[in-house]
Formats: C-alpha cells, structure tokens, sequence
C-alpha cells in the first residue's frame, strides 16, 4: 500500500491524525491529511472549553467543520476529550463539589446527543493521574468532587451514546514499569471486574526526553488487551522523529489484536504543539520525513 491509511486498514486498523480546524484552509495540509490518514481526532475543537463556552451554550462550530471534513473525505472519527483538569472553560474552572459533579454530566450529555451514532470512540476522560512515582490521582476540581468522578463520567456517556466505544486517555503510560501506568491499570480492571462502561484505554504517546519510548511498550498494550479492553495509540509524537522509534512503534501496535490503531498529533512538524521538537512524518514543505518510510514500512 502506498498510504498509512490504506496500509493500516489492511489489518483492519486506522492511521489517525489530530487535525485543527484553523489548517483547514491549507491545501498542503488538507491534501496530505486527505490522502494518507483515515481516521481523524479535532486537535482543539470537541474539548470542553470549546464545545461549552458559556454554562449551558453549547457550541459546535469549531467541532463540526473537523467533523464535517472528515466524514466528507471518508474517514472515521475519535472523539476528544469531555472530562478533564485542562482546557476548561472559566465557568467550569471556578466550580466545585456537587455543582461541577453536575456540570461535568451535562456537558457529557450535550457533546455525545450532539454526535449522537457518530463518533467511533470518545476519550470520555483525559489524564486523570499523576506525573510521578506516587500512582495517585492527579489533583483537580474534578478529583476533588469525589473520586468516583470517573465512573460517572462513564456510566454518563454509555447512556448518552450507547454505540460509542468510551475510552480513557493519558500521558506518560506508555512504560509498564511506570507507577501512572500501573495506577491506570488498577483502575481499568477496577472498572471491568465492577461492570463500569469502559471499551478502551488510549495511549497518547508523547515521547520525549522525560518520556523516552521503551520497548516494553508492547507488554503494556498486551496487559491492558487482556483486561477486555481495545488499546490505541492516541497523541504519537516523538521528539526528533527517530525512524527506529516510529518503527517500533507501530509494530507494538500490529503485534497486539485488540490495538486498534494509531493517531498521529499532527501533520507537518509546524502543526505540531511541539513543533520545536520535529516530532511528525511530514516536513513544514509536505515532504515526506524519514519517519514516514519508517511507519510505511512497518505497516
Ligand atoms: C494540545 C493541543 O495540541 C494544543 O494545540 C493545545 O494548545 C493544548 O492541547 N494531551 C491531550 C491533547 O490530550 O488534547 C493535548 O493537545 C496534548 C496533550
């Protein structure tokens, strides 16, 4: 096959890229995005402070025109993200207890009606642990609402859209070894042996200096597969864009059944939050990078 896409649906997976509406104007852009992806996640646009600017206004703007062009050219669709410390709006940033609690509901009830059937897999809740060696939860309004907030959350958005799979997302859990990724673990089977909603766990996958890929990667998805849950790579970028380490990689991925894809957090290197770091597949001129053969290759 001659495009990630087409290569990845070739054992039923997708090859995904976070796409920011602001770019979709850019026919380099667009044409690369068009051509070699065939799933999308909105980079901004489907978060909380976008989706809910104002307390009970909802808008759909941003997130419709990343949604719109993605089904229109053929792709599916990740939904990102309705629970999380970050990108909050004002309103929701300065709530708290019970009344947060409720808010948090409802705008998971007023993103998933809107998208209703639509989206594959939502991120229902975002980086809800702790950098470090405690395996704690991170500290945030939402923690500090009661720290069953999570289940909530799910048992909130399976009744709001039944046929989307729920997964949760996180940084920094790509290293079995790592006291967050065992946290997340815990919690994942706490959910599964309790019957809370959860189909999936994403793996965002910044890698960088504090975050260096290891090869026991792979026994990370394969330990959350057997939990009964489908596993993702969900943000992939890596500082530099070693070819080696995109390889290995996608090749965690393909060697674990239930891993049902891979998103890249971006296009070019420019569209990059860390384009300081080169961390993409593709060159600010739309040159295809080393890394790009690497994934090809591998796929
Ligand atoms: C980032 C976006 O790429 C930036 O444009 C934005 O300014 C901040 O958020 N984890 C996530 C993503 O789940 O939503 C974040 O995206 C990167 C880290």
């Amino acid at each position: 096959e001659s495009t990630l896409g087409a290569a990845a649906a070739q054992s039923d997976r997708y090859f995904g890229v976070a796409i920011a509406s602001g770019r979709l104007g850019d026919s380099v852009y667009t044409n690369i995005a068009n051509r070699e992806f065939n799933s999308v996640t909105a980079e901004n646009e489907m978060k909380i402070d976008a989706t809910q600017p104002q307390r009970g206004q909802f808008n759909f703007t941003a997130g419709d025109r990343v949604y719109n062009w993605a089904v229109q050219n053929g792709k599916q669709v990740r939904g990102h993200t309705l629970a999380w410390h970050s990108q909050q709006p004002g309103w929701m940033q300065s709530l708290n207890g019970g009344e947060l609690r409720q808010a948090m509901i409802d705008h998971i009830n007023g993103v998933m009606s809107h998208y209703r059937g639509k989206i594959v897999e939502w991120d229902v809740v975002n980086e809800a642990f702790a950098d470090g060696g405690s395996g704690a939860r991170r500290d945030s309004n939402l923690q500090r609402s009661g720290n069953d907030w999570i289940e909530v959350a799910f048992r909130t958005a399976r009744a709001a859209d039944p046929a989307a799979k729920l997964c949760y997302n996180d940084y920094n859990v790509e290293n079995w070894n790592a006291a967050k990724t065992q946290a997340m673990y815990a919690m994942v089977r706490d959910f599964k042996q309790r019957g809370v909603p959860i189909d999936c766990v994403g793996f965002q996958s910044h890698f960088n200096e504090g975050n260096p890929y290891n090869s026991n990667f792979r026994t990370t998805l394969e330990s959350f597969a057997a939990l009964g849950v489908e596993v993702s790579v969900t943000e992939l970028d890596i500082q530099g864009a070693s070819p080696t380490t995109f390889a290995n990689v996608t090749n965690d991925c393909l060697a674990v059944a239930s891993c049902v894809g891979v998103t890249v957090w971006g296009v070019r290197d420019s569209d990059s939050w860390r384009a300081q770091h080169t961390p993409l597949l593709f060159n600010n001129d739309g040159s295809k990078k080393p890394a790009y053969d690497a994934v090809l290759n591998a796929l």
